[in-house]
């Protein structure tokens, strides 16, 4: 019996757009139900006892290639979506942050995501971290020239330091719909997560799944090169 905690969460969250398609809905639907699904395995990871960060794969620096009508619908919908959750994130003492570029958007999205951040800043139930025009290789990219501009030595620790994510290693990372890889996501932060993957898409994901997967990853022999 191993004595893993999870303290941070990550879920590369997929499988919208084939979600509404088996319902022949349009994509966009698909993000709508999905955008449901947050918001329930936000409050579980509120409830959770060990859980203190969730970070959530939600737009990826590659996701501007998707045709301009979907892109500004997911645009419209994280604005609408964000104000409307407000509430929500009260009631489950929710505190919203981000990783990624959001300067990329537009001016009134990024005040929306300022203004929610900083309504949220208090809660301490759960840190919710969407990561939003996100690419990981572009992350370290950055923080090593930012490192060099200013002269220091670059290590594991200062470039660790200096990514957009200086939160705690990823102990858990879930991808659903079936996909088994990484898109760019969070490289240097899952060194040494556990991976599972779900064929579950993600308007379907459920915590009552996600409570059997951690129930798995709590049994799972972590060893770290070490042994044990
Ligand atoms: C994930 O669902 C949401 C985003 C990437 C914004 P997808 O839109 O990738 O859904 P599939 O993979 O096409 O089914
Ligand atoms: C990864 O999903 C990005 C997000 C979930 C936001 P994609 O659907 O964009 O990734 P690929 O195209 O399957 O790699
Ligand atoms: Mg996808």
């Amino acid at each position: 019996m191993s004595n893993n905690i999870l303290k941070h969460l990550a879920i590369i969250m997929d499988g919208n757009g084939r979600w509404a398609k088996q319902r022949g809905l349009m994509r966009t639907k698909g993000h709508e139900q999905g955008a449901n699904t947050i918001r329930d395995i936000t409050q579980y990871c509120a409830e959770h006892e060990t859980i203190e960060t969730v970070t959530l794969y939600a737009f990826s620096t590659e996701n501007w290639k998707r045709p301009k009508y979907e892109v500004d619908f997911l645009m419209r919908l994280l604005d609408r979506w964000l104000k409307q959750e407000l509430p929500t994130y009260h009631r489950f003492g929710a505190r919203f942050e981000t990783v990624g570029n959001i300067e990329g958007f537009s001016p009134k999205l990024q005040e929306t995501i300022a203004s929610i951040k900083e309504q949220t800043a208090d809660h301490t139930n759960v840190t919710q971290i969407l990561a939003l025009n996100y690419g990981s290789r572009y992350e370290i990219a950055k923080a090593a020239s930012q490192l060099a501009k200013r002269g220091e030595e670059i290590t594991e620790d200062s470039l660790g330091r200096e990514l957009n994510t200086p939160y705690q290693d990823i102990d858990l990372l879930v991808r659903t719909s079936g996909e088994q890889r990484l898109s760019n996501f969070l490289l240097w932060q899952l060194s040494y997560s556990e991976f599972y993957f779900t064929k579950t898409l993600w308007p379907d994901f459920t915590p009552m799944e996600l409570e059997e997967i951690i129930n798995q990853y709590l049994h799972r022999d972590r060893r770290f090169g070490a042994v044990v």
